[in-house]
């Protein structure tokens, strides 16, 4: 093997979501209007406390990192405290380590950052509780909270932030990110591939990353069936075949469908859920169909959140499409 062998597989065993984490405001891709905004924090070295929301994998951590990054340069990490609100531990620890960390900052004019990963984990009174800590250290510490679903936070906790709603990347931002980490990892994969890495992905450029990267260790070129095996997502045409049989009244057609997504490939019914959500719109239905069949997903959704079988949830909706007219 040579030494240009050797590096690569070296290179190969790192997480690649790390490794191209992007280090400044300008390097993440697709979130234009917030990172202008928080440049110009950044540039006026003037840090609002901030709330980032939006779903899993779109750079709400890595955006804080940046600005982190911006503002203290080499040494960030000094200055810089990330925490997890669902720390197993409990919220005292949590609040603990707020409160140590904010009374070793110098003081004076500059500050620290908090990174509160996960605070709509919280409880209200552990919001509350935090509210009243990002009160009695403003002088030394500036917040980060980082949540999904920014309804779950508490008005007075919104209110003392400026609000960032991350939206889900653009199907090309991923692909753009897909095609240069390939690139540069000398990994061949295929327009099929880089389609399938896309739509598994749906706009989380961490699982666009992370499939990538797991399709790849086989050292074969990545295409659509090794991204599809790998990311346990349903062909797009699997979900259409289904829906269509359900439509036409052949529900025993539908169900071994169904069958073969959720026993032989793994797929988790929640994820059928959303795939089929996504596309609704794509299946060429007439619309009083599409109505019906966003309403029948509605449903299944709710009730599979609220813990209900998912299998039965799902032959319900197949079932009730293929019943009337
Ligand atoms: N906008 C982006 N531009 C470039 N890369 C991105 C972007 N968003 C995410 N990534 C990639 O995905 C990885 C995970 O992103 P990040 O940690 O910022 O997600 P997050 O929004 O904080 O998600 P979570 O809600 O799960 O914490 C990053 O390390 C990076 O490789
Ligand atoms: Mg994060």
């Amino acid at each position: 093997m040579s030494e240009a062998d050797t590096e690569s597989r070296a290179r190969r065993d790192e997480i690649w979501i790390e490794k191209y984490r992007p280090e400044t405001l300008d390097d993440i891709v697709g979130q234009e209007t917030i990172t202008e905004r928080l440049k110009s924090y950044v540039a006026r070295n003037d840090l609002p406390h901030l709330m980032f929301s939006g779903q899993a994998g779109i750079g709400k951590t890595t955006s804080a990192q940046a600005i982190a990054r911006e503002l203290y340069g080499e040494d960030w990490q000094e200055h810089f405290l990330e925490l997890n609100a669902s720390d197993q531990r409990g919220i005292d620890v949590v609040r603990d380590r707020i409160k140590n960390f904010a009374r070793s900052s110098f003081g004076g004019s500059n500050y620290r950052i908090i990174f509160l990963d996960e605070a709509d984990s919280l409880t209200s009174d552990a919001q509350s509780a935090l509210r009243r800590t990002m009160e009695e250290f403003s002088n030394n510490v500036r917040f980060i909270l980082s949540c999904n679903y920014s309804s779950q936070i508490i008005d007075p906790i919104q209110s003392r932030c400026a609000v960032f709603r991350f939206s889900p990347l653009s199907d090309d931002a991923v692909e753009e990110q897909v095609r240069i980490i390939a690139e540069n990892e000398d990994i061949e994969v295929t327009d099929d591939g880089v389609d399938a890495l896309v739509y598994a992905a749906s706009g989380d450029m961490r699982k666009a990353i992370n499939g990538l990267q797991a399709a790849a260790v086989t050292g074969e070129v990545v295409d659509e069936d090794a991204v599809y095996a790998i990311t346990s997502t349903a062909r797009p045409e699997e979900i259409k075949e289904m829906v269509t049989e359900a439509l036409e009244g052949d529900f025993l057609a539908a169900k071994a469908t169904l069958d073969e997504l959720l026993t032989d490939e793994g797929i988790a019914g929640g994820d059928v859920i959303d795939q089929l959500h996504r596309s609704v719109w794509e299946f060429d239905l007439d619309d009083r169909a599409a109505v019906k069949l966003l309403d029948r997903i509605g449903e299944a959704d709710y009730r599979i959140t609220e813990g209900a079988n998912e299998r039965i949830q799902l032959e319900a909706l197949l079932a009730s499409l293929a019943l009337d007219d």
